[in-house]
């Protein structure tokens, strides 16, 4: 069988044959069995930075067919060696291919048999490629790092798949669906490591290469092509398996050895907790997290050999911030949730991709507080998360978390804020309603019950609502499903609003979807969500009580139905719902109510009010100052109180809102206000954590650490205290020391102030000085820290450099860095305007910069997004983007939701200005 050699590669535009099946999703007519892959990969001699390999997927056929549909992309196939046996009972049978023909669009690759294949028949079908060894951070690419003796760059190679880029690597049946056990096998120079999912099997050297060998892995388990992981290297490991547990190693370029205690000695701890969470025991016999030097997400849950960026797994004790260790620790509990929640049990289709990211990330706040309960990160993280979801629902373009998906970008714009966070805030929600015993038991069985398969929110409900139903936490009458829709297909978010009846102590509650925009219609917003209440009064103070004691419900065609709750007190006490935030909404209260609460807030028994809610209170006034419903008078009587606050979510809820709307006033001639209102707010908090000084031995709790560090900055920002001064000194000191690389006096946790206060006042020398140190660190949390820095600068030509390097590809600067640099600029009140400038001159340059992963490039819109200050500055952009329709292809979503955002921006500064300066004017 022989036939002409096709090339795969970039036909996009080659007007080669195109399939006549078109639909995005692979025939189902076949079912792959097993794989066996094989891979060559060279990193270094005359077929450098390539990879070369063969793929064995044994096929079973469900219905007779004439063809084989599979995925391949970027990739040269060889066809001449391609071969298709039929596996009879008895004999085998070679069938030769007629032909083969490419979807681009879709990226299959189709062959065409001599003759059907027929039912209930098995197939082998052995395919040769190879490919480069890509620079794009997807697929099977190359990542490198500079020896720090040789200075020469070092090159290893590694995967990343998720969620569409197994193809680019192998043809295969690439959709999460398709399991099956993988056998694989890695050709490479013996003076390299090879990892993948399982343990190495067998070695032996290769038949013709000299110097290079063959590492042959165990079988694995059943699993989504998406999780099939490998890498040459020649990194180091430090091994940390805990008795009776499996092996446990972390891998890291030699030089960063000394930065991977924390994480290995975390990872074995956090993987047994969920052993006993989950009831199952952890599938494989090995587990690997490996320090990747470009990287283009955070980290990748590959089974048996998790990946992640250097910042997410690496962490020194003497120079990385709290900041990063809560990182890494959170990033670590996520993957390897991701091991039975999206590994273990995988969601069908991509439509419920919240299924992995939303467990995924309500479980890492459990993992986390199991092992470090004094570092109390499980309520932050919840209820940081709960905000992040809140800004970003209350947008009209917003979309629900469980939604349909056909194309492979709009797969990518899917890991956004509404998968991790609105699905990790929706299993909070719960988690509490439920129970710990219901939730527990229910999630055990939809993990027994579908394990090496596939599953659908679908499925999970009813696991949940028999265990539910078993233990009494739901009425036999009600389900989980029923509940949970209304949150996961419904897109936003309720405000509740509770009008009181003082006189019958009782009162009215109601529900209705809210909006950043106040001119989206009233129709749009009546819409109805299952939500539980919980609530407690100035009598009972009783906030530990989370779950419901009533309900607001819908009805059979999802109208609110009306709610009066009975039995609350007089006109002499306040009355708050959403104890602690259990559910994700916002509450509003008439007039009387919030004078109550402000009452007591601005009393000595400010703290008999939790202070979640407290924060919650705060969020709340000012998200209804914003679209009008309050107004901020009564904001300013709330913030009132905070002289007083000692804690940090109240204080992360001021800051929050009070730098969105300093985003926007700083470019108006009332800049000024703010800063002078915060000269009278921040003085008492500032002296309480003992502002800039070096006083970090003395906290107890994580939570002191973090307020100051909040405190600390908003001081630099707005010039309060001696903040500015202070960080100036510090910097010089550094500045002084003979050997600045070893040895920084910079207090860990201030570094980042101190670094954008001192570039912000300073010369283009201290800009120079901070560069020099960028260039030299070994720690990529170090060079974060620096480069977010750097665009504090005030000097425009440094700021214009710092954008062009951003996106050169072999700069200073790695690509997977371009939107932190970016962003330091962007978010620098005199960077905004070049920055902006920058992206609409330059969009081509930019565009090509990323392509394909485009994704990364939606980054770079956050920061104008909240910065667009007038129509005209809106218009411009929405031209700009209209223009720019091609290249923005793929960031359709990221796009509108800028659009919208600036509007709203625009909006807030028509609408709301003069009121929030009058008010701020009035208590100073
Ligand atoms: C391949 O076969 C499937 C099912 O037999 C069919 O639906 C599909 O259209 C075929 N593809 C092509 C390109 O002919
Ligand atoms: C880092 O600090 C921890 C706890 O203080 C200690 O156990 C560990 O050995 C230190 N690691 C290094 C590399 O100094
Ligand atoms: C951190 O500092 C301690 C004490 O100053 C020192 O013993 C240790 O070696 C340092 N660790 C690293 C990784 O630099
Ligand atoms: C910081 O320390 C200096 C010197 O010890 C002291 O004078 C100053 O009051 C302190 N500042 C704050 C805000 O605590
Ligand atoms: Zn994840």
């Amino acid at each position: 069988m022989k036939w002409f050699i096709l090339f795969v590669a970039s036909l996009v535009g080659l007007g080669l044959a195109s399939s006549s099946y078109d639909h995005y999703r692979l025939p189902t007519d076949l079912l792959p069995q097993r794989y066996h892959l094989r891979i060559l990969t060279h990193l270094e001699g005359p077929e450098a930075l390539r990879f070369s390999g063969s793929v064995k997927i044994l096929i079973q056929v469900l219905q007779d067919t004439k063809n084989i549909s599979l995925h391949s992309r970027d990739l040269t196939i060889d066809e001449s060696r391609t071969t298709l046996t039929h596996l009879g009972p008895e004999t085998t049978e070679n069938i030769c291919v007629s032909s083969t023909e490419v979807n681009p669009t879709h990226d299959y690759y189709i062959l065409f048999p001599c003759h059907e294949l027929l039912a209930y028949n098995y197939y082998e079908l052995n395919l040769f490629f190879s490919a480069e060894l890509n620079q794009k951070m997807a697929g099977y690419y190359r990542s490198s790092y500079t020896d720090s003796v040789t200075k020469s760059p070092r090159w290893i190679s590694t995967t990343q798949f998720e969620p569409a880029s197994a193809r680019l690597a192998f043809p295969c049946f690439d959709e999460p669906n398709y399991k099956a056990p993988f056998v694989v096998t890695l050709g490479h120079h013996k003076k390299y490591n090879a990892l993948s999912n399982m343990p190495v099997k067998t070695t032996k050297p290769h038949e013709s290469l000299p110097d290079y060998m063959w590492t042959e892995f165990q079988e694995s388990v059943p699993m989504s092509t998406y999780l099939v992981a490998y890498s040459i290297n020649d990194f180091s490991y430090k091994p940390s398996t805990l008795p009776n547990g499996v092996l446990f190693r972390t891998w890291a370029r030699p030089e960063a050895m000394d930065q991977c205690d924390f994480a290995a000695d975390l990872g074995p701890k956090i993987l047994q907790y969920y052993e006993e969470l989950f009831g199952i025991k952890f599938p494989l016999p090995k587990i690997d997290q490996m320090a990747v030097p470009d990287f283009e997400s955070a980290a990748m849950e590959n089974w048996g050999l998790v990946t992640y960026r250097e910042t997410a797994l690496l962490f020194s004790n003497n120079s990385s911030s709290l900041e990063i260790r809560d990182n890494v620790a959170s990033v670590v509990a996520h993957e390897l949730a991701h091991q039975w929640f999206g590994n273990l049990v995988t969601m069908n289709w991509w439509t419920d991709l919240w299924l992995n990211e939303g467990f995924a990330t309500y479980v890492a706040a459990l993992g986390v507080h199991h092992i470090h309960p004094e570092w109390r990160s499980k309520d932050r993280k919840s209820i940081s998360d709960i905000w992040d979801t809140f800004r970003h629902d209350a947008l009209r373009s917003s979309k629900p978390i469980s939604r349909p998906i056909e194309v492979v970008s709009q797969i990518a714009e899917t890991f956004n804020v509404i998968s991790y966070k609105k699905g990790s805030s929706v299993i909070r929600m719960m988690h509490l309603f439920l129970g710990e015993e219901a939730f527990r038991s229910g999630l055990n069985s939809y993990l027994q019950d579908y394990k090496y398969e596939n599953a659908e929110q679908d499925n999970l409900w009813v696991s949940l609502t028999k265990a539910a139903h078993e233990s009494g936490a739901l009425p036999r009458n009600a389900d989980v499903k029923t509940i949970m829709d209304r949150w996961t297909l419904q897109t936003g978010y309720p405000v509740v609003n509770v009008i009181r009846d003082y006189a019958a102590g009782s009162a009215d509650i109601s529900q209705e979807r809210y909006f950043s925009n106040n001119e989206v219609s009233s129709s749009h917003r009546k819409k109805c969500w299952w939500v539980p209440l919980s609530y407690t009064t100035q009598a009972e103070l009783d906030f530990n009580n989370m779950s419901p004691q009533d309900w607001l419900e819908c009805s059979k065609k999802g109208q609110s139905l009306p709610k009066t709750i009975d039995n609350l007190p007089g006109a002499d006490q306040w009355v708050i719902f959403n104890t602690q935030l259990s559910t994700p909404y916002r509450a509003n209260y008439d007039a009387q109510n919030w004078k109550l609460l402000i009452k007591t807030l601005n009393s000595e028994n400010f703290n008999s009010i939790h202070v979640i809610n407290r924060a919650q209170l705060i969020d709340d006034i000012f998200t209804f100052a914003w679209t009008g419903e309050q107004d901020y008078e009564t904001v300013m009587e709330v913030l009132e109180y905070m002289h007083r606050e000692r804690e940090l979510l109240p204080w992360r809820a001021a800051f929050d809102n009070i730098r969105l709307i300093n985003r926007i006033v700083r470019r108006t001639s009332q800049g000024g206000l703010i800063r002078q209102y915060m000269k009278k707010l921040l003085p008492p908090i500032y002296e309480y954590v003992n502002g800039i000084n070096d006083t970090f031995a003395s906290f107890q709790h994580q939570d002191e650490i973090i307020l100051k560090v909040n405190v600390v900055s908003m001081a630099c920002q707005f010039q309060v205290g001696d903040c500015v001064a202070r960080a100036v000194e510090y910097f010089r000191q550094w500045q002084a020391e003979p050997n600045p690389e070893e040895s920084n006096p910079v207090p860990v946790n201030l570094r980042s102030i101190v670094y954008c206060t001192a570039i912000r006042t300073g010369s283009e020398d201290d800009w120079q000085f901070l560069w020099t140190r960028y260039t030299k660190s070994n720690k990529a949390d170090e060079k974060v820290t620096i480069l977010d820095s750097l665009g504090c600068s005030r000097v425009v030509w440094l700021l214009e450099e710092m954008l062009e390097l951003s996106f050169e590809s072999r700069g200073p600067i790695r690509p997977q860095d371009s939107v932190i640099s970016f962003d330091s600029v962007a978010e620098n009140p005199v960077g905004f305007m070049l920055a902006k400038q920058y992206f609409m001159h330059n969009f081509d340059h930019i565009h090509k910069f990323y392509y394909p992963s485009v994704k990364s490039m939606s980054k770079l819109l956050t920061p104008l997004s909240m910065q667009m200050i007038d129509l005209k500055e809106f218009h411009e952009f929405e031209d700009f983007a209209g223009r720019s329709r091609n290249l923005l292809q793929g960031i359709e979503e990221k796009v509108q939701q800028t659009l919208e955002r600036m509007r709203i921006t625009v909006q807030w500064k028509q609408q709301n200005f003069d009121d929030f300066n009058s008010a701020i004017r009035q208590s100073l």
